[in-house]
């Protein structure tokens, strides 16, 4: 059985509640945009396209039951309900993009004659509903893609050691995952020798989310905390570090989560490639650097405890960024479900691709 974190049927969503992994599996009922905000502001659903996908999802199952007096009124709704959702978390690019795809498309359905309010409602259903097996075969497609890209930059033949940051699998994902899917691809392909995860403070997203889907898999893996790296890279032969990416500006800046950059520098340092595994949905070429990413500031809490428990001194003021901005001349190569990029050339092909 595959993890699943989000779970949807017509007029029905549930998110597996990510703040009690991996003690406790629960899902928990999001019933319209107002819980889809909250579920991912609060982090119970976290991850790039996650967010996209269950914010989305969330006014699915709100104007599901609802009948529309016109197409107008239809369009409003979902203008204004999913800009107030690219609100819940600021840097991850992916529920922007995928807010002014639909509200263009609501702008296009509301001026076709040919199309009733019923009709457009189903129409934005369907391409709601559509994000779940498109962001899978996605994924499908970064895996090969990035297993092909890795094992051609190792400098030797036979299965292969990683390191991966964060959580971008199964869990931040539809299914499958991002970087973790690369990992996964190695891993089918009888490539993958061993995998490192790092523990990611202070949300935890590697040691809880990451190793519960490596366990769960049964890959070989091994967790290392954030401040391992050096010495991991300097001891165990590590061929590549693949990362996920929540914004990637037009000159191939990646923003992702904190340490992130860290741990690039040190790849640079110690001769490893170092990739960036996202979707195209992830790719923001509006911005021309990653001076532009706005980057999330979370509250002190997440560093002063552990669950209930204070780990710091009363008192000290604390800086919590949720994500860094890896600098794109420490990228060796950002892996799409198009293909693979070297960051500089990014902003070229990528337009050439998607016809802009
Ligand atoms: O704060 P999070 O847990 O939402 O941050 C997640 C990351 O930084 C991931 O690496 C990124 O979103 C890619 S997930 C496929």
């Amino acid at each position: 059985m595959s993890l699943q974190s989000i779970k949807y049927s017509a007029g029905k969503l549930e998110i597996l509640d990510q703040l009690l992994l991996p003690v406790q599996s629960k899902y928990v009922a999001v019933k319209g945009v107002e819980d889809g905000w909250k579920v991912i502001n609060k982090m119970q659903v976290r991850g790039a396209p996650a967010i996209a996908i269950v914010g989305c999802l969330s006014l699915a199952v709100e104007i599901f039951p609802e009948t529309y007096e016109s197409k107008k009124t239809l369009r409003q709704e979902i203008e204004g309900k999913l800009n107030y959702l690219v609100s819940a978390r600021p840097t991850a690019v992916n529920m922007k993009i995928a807010a002014d795809e639909l509200i263009s498309l609501a702008n296009e359905l509301t001026k076709d004659e040919s199309v009733n309010v019923e009709e457009m409602k189903q129409k934005f259903l369907d391409i709601t509903e559509a994000m779940l097996q498109k962001d899978i075969s996605d994924n499908k497609a970064i895996g090969a893609n990035g297993a092909k890209a890795v094992l051609e930059s190792a400098a030797k033949d036979g299965p292969v050691r990683v390191l991966t940051h964060c959580n971008t699998g199964s869990l931040a994902t539809a299914g499958y995952g991002t970087a973790l899917g690369v990992v996964r691809k190695l891993h089918e392909l009888k490539k993958l020798e061993h995998v490192y995860c790092t523990e990611t403070r202070p949300y935890n997203q590697g040691a809880r989310l990451t190793a519960y889907e490596l366990v769960h898999d049964k890959l070989p893996a091994t967790l290392v905390l954030d401040s391992m790296v050096a010495a991991l890279l300097r001891a165990k032969n590590v061929a590549a570090v693949v990362v996920g990416a929540d914004r990637v500006a037009a000159n191939g800046d990646t923003a992702n989560k904190i340490g992130t950059y860290q741990i690039a520098v040190v790849a640079k340092h110690h001769g490893v490639p170092f990739f960036v595994a996202a979707p195209l949905t992830s790719i923001d070429l509006q911005i021309p650097s990653g001076d532009h990413i706005i980057i999330e500031e979370r509250p002190d809490r997440e560093m002063t405890h552990v669950g209930e428990h204070r780990i710091a001194a009363p008192g000290i003021n604390c800086w919590n960024p949720a994500f860094d901005v890896t600098p794109a001349s420490l990228i060796t190569g950002i892996i799409t479900e198009r293909g693979v990029f070297k960051p500089q050339q990014l902003k070229e092909e990528i337009s050439a691709l998607l016809d802009l």
